[in-house]
């Protein structure tokens, strides 16, 4: 979603606004803006597009100044343009947000009754004339802040400056997350850490519903009923230098081939390579539970798919899986001996997160799987079970993903384990399997030569299919997911044997079909399924393995992965798709790392 800086400085404000959203551009990229005091007056530089047409903005009309707020957006009311770029102003108010006010319409209603009047689409826009107006009013800033607060429904993260305030930058949180940084004699006010990273790793997150008042020498933080209250920073560590590309040209690309580091970090936290044995970080005991529910979003939901599988094959642990989106309104039926466990590599997404909470009040028990240890279902679950893929910048998730195979995969071992569905000795050789993926995960990712090939003949289709059977269906999922995000080509993942049931109908010489085959139980099936699309003309590319290659060469294309058992072979499987999707992109010309329409944290609904 929409990234958030507040800065009160003592240094030029402008360049370091600027540093931060370049941080922030993952979250939203279609057009940027900054405000700040100049000779006591609040002037605003905004462009649509990229950060760079901010800077080029900022380097024709530059800023004098030490405090400021800047935001970077992903459109939600009002279609990206300069005129609905933030920040938003009205009478002294101007407002950075991130979120959705859901009774903006309303709201806007009312004051354009008062004789207020609008310059953009945005909901936003609201939120300024509201503070403005208890202004006018006679209250003092933070008096009106709460003010307009408690008119707000919906889900939002603020910045606020007011002319005749010049030391002063307002925040507030309720939904997505806010974080305070402490300077020295200088303090700033963010989306996330890594907003306020290039200047402090001292941090302080907001609770839901907290808003705060900032000047150079701290910060007052109050809660949602005004009472004001303590939120202690903490030491956050520096992420500044694993956010560089290296000698790659996308993080995409660069993320794809830290996968081994990024799985054998979390590996890490979960198995034993000593006594072979895997455990959640917690000792949690899965003999005290009877069944999962798995709750997720796009691409972290198909590892929960992939989890699935496993889980109920190695474990015998029923386990549904559902997007969070469709959980979160429905009344899923839930025993006591259920855990959920909500899979996210943000661990801010605002469906998985109400999903999670919904969970809660339903009496359950909650599990995270996140990436982001600070983040709000890190925080709000009883029991965090980290992945350790380190930030990850491309908007296409994929060392996320494989970090989230990867612990949960330790997880079904350690179930397995504890629910006495394996001995020791089985337990040891699912253990050393596991420990295998990081390397053969590295073996995969040296394709490349091929993948390339194919994926420029993949850059000229309009539709593809992607195949696979148990949990490579979900794999196949995952990599029509990714095809669609980077190179807007139209793909759809299915499992291999429902393609007769209907998808067959869109084969012909113009619709390529990507099996997933890896040699086992279920391989002469997919073979069989692959003659059924070859019979009608569709071209067929298979990634397979050694054993598998000599019975597809004949009908397919192949990309040959290492040999892998089944436990693991989502893992060693999932560079081939990644690589296909980049490559196509690539040869698309597509912008990679901030595909059109998307954004890396979706906080609203
Ligand atoms: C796809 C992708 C998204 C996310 C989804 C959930 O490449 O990145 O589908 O997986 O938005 O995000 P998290 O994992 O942060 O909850």
């Amino acid at each position: 979603m929409c990234g958030i800086i507040g800065i009160v400085g003592q240094t030029p404000v402008a360049p370091r606004l600027i540093e931060s959203l370049k941080r922030l551009e993952y979250r939203g990229y279609d057009s940027a803006g900054i405000a700040a005091f100049e000779n006591g007056r609040v002037v605003r530089r905004r462009a649509e597009g990229k950060l760079r047409n901010l800077e080029a903005v900022l380097q024709s009309e530059p800023v004098q100044a030490t405090v400021g707020v800047g935001h970077t957006r992903w459109a939600t009311h009002g279609r990206p343009s300069e005129r609905n770029a933030h920040p938003h102003q009205a009478g002294r108010v101007t407002v950075v947000h991130n979120g959705i006010i859901e009774n903006f319409a309303e709201l806007k209603a009312e004051l354009a009754g008062q004789g207020r009047s609008f310059e953009s689409e945005t909901d936003t826009e609201v939120v300024a004339h509201l503070i403005d107006s208890e202004l006018k009013a006679g209250k003092p800033p933070v008096e009106a802040f709460k003010a307009a607060l408690d008119r707000l429904r919906g889900a939002y993260a603020l910045a606020v400056i007011i002319e005749g305030e010049t030391q002063l930058v307002l925040g507030a949180r309720h939904g997505p997350p806010l974080v305070v940084g402490w300077g020295q004699g200088e303090m700033f006010l963010g989306s996330d850490a890594l907003a306020v990273g290039p200047f402090t790793n001292r941090v302080s997150y907001l609770h839901d519903g907290d808003y705060v008042a900032l000047d150079a020498q701290g910060a007052r933080v109050f809660d949602g009923t005004g009472a004001e209250v303590s939120r202690p920073p903490k030491q956050v560590s520096s992420s500044a230098a694993v956010m560089e590309k290296g000698n790659y040209r996308h993080f995409m690309e660069k993320e794809i081939h830290d996968q081994p580091e990024a799985v054998q970090h979390t590996l890490a936290a979960y198995l034993d390579p000593v006594r072979m044995r895997a455990e959640a970080p917690d000792g949690f005991d899965f003999s005290t539970i009877d069944r999962i529910q798995i709750v997720a979003c796009g691409t972290a939901y198909y590892a929960g798919v992939i989890a699935k599988y496993l889980f109920e094959r190695y474990a015998g642990l029923p386990t549904d899986v559902e997007v969070a989106s469709e959980f979160r309104y429905r009344s899923p039926a839930l025993s006591p001996r259920t855990l959920a466990i909500a899979i996210s590599q943000s661990g801010e997404t605002a469906d998985t997160l109400a999903a999670l909470r919904h969970a809660r009040a339903e009496g359950q028990k909650i599990a995270v799987v996140v990436n982001v240890p600070t983040s709000s279902m890190a925080r709000e679950a009883d029991r965090l079970w980290p992945t350790h893929a380190g930030p990850e910048i491309g908007v296409a998730s994929t060392k996320a993903f494989t970090a989230q195979v990867s612990a949960l995969t330790a997880l079904v071992i350690a179930a397995a384990g504890k629910r006495k569905k394996v001995d020791g000795n089985e337990q040891a050789r699912m253990v050393r399997l596991l420990l295998e993926a990081p390397r053969l995960i590295a073996e995969a990712s040296e394709a490349e030569d091929e993948v390339r090939a194919i994926a420029y003949d993949l850059s000229k289709a309009r539709d593809v299919l992607y195949l696979g059977r148990g949990a490579m269906s979900a794999l196949a999922m995952e990599g029509a997911l990714k095809l669609k995000e980077i190179s807007y080509i139209h793909a759809e993942g299915y499992a291999a044997g429902e393609l007769k049931h209907g998808p067959i109908a869109l084969i012909d010489e113009q619709t390529p079909v990507i099996a997933l085959a890896p040699y086992d139980e279920l391989f002469e099936k997919t073979q069989s399924n692959l003659q059924e699309v070859g019979a009608r003309g569709g071209p067929v590319i298979a990634v397979t393995d050694r054993r598998g290659a000599p019975h597809l060469s004949s009908t397919a294309r192949l990309i040959i992965a290492p040999e892998a058992d089944p436990l693991i072979a989502p893992l060693v499987f999932a560079p081939a798709i990644q690589l296909l999707a980049y490559y196509t992109a690539v040869h698309k010309g597509t912008d990679v790392d901030q595909p059109r329409n998307l954004a890396k944290s979706v906080t609203v609904e």
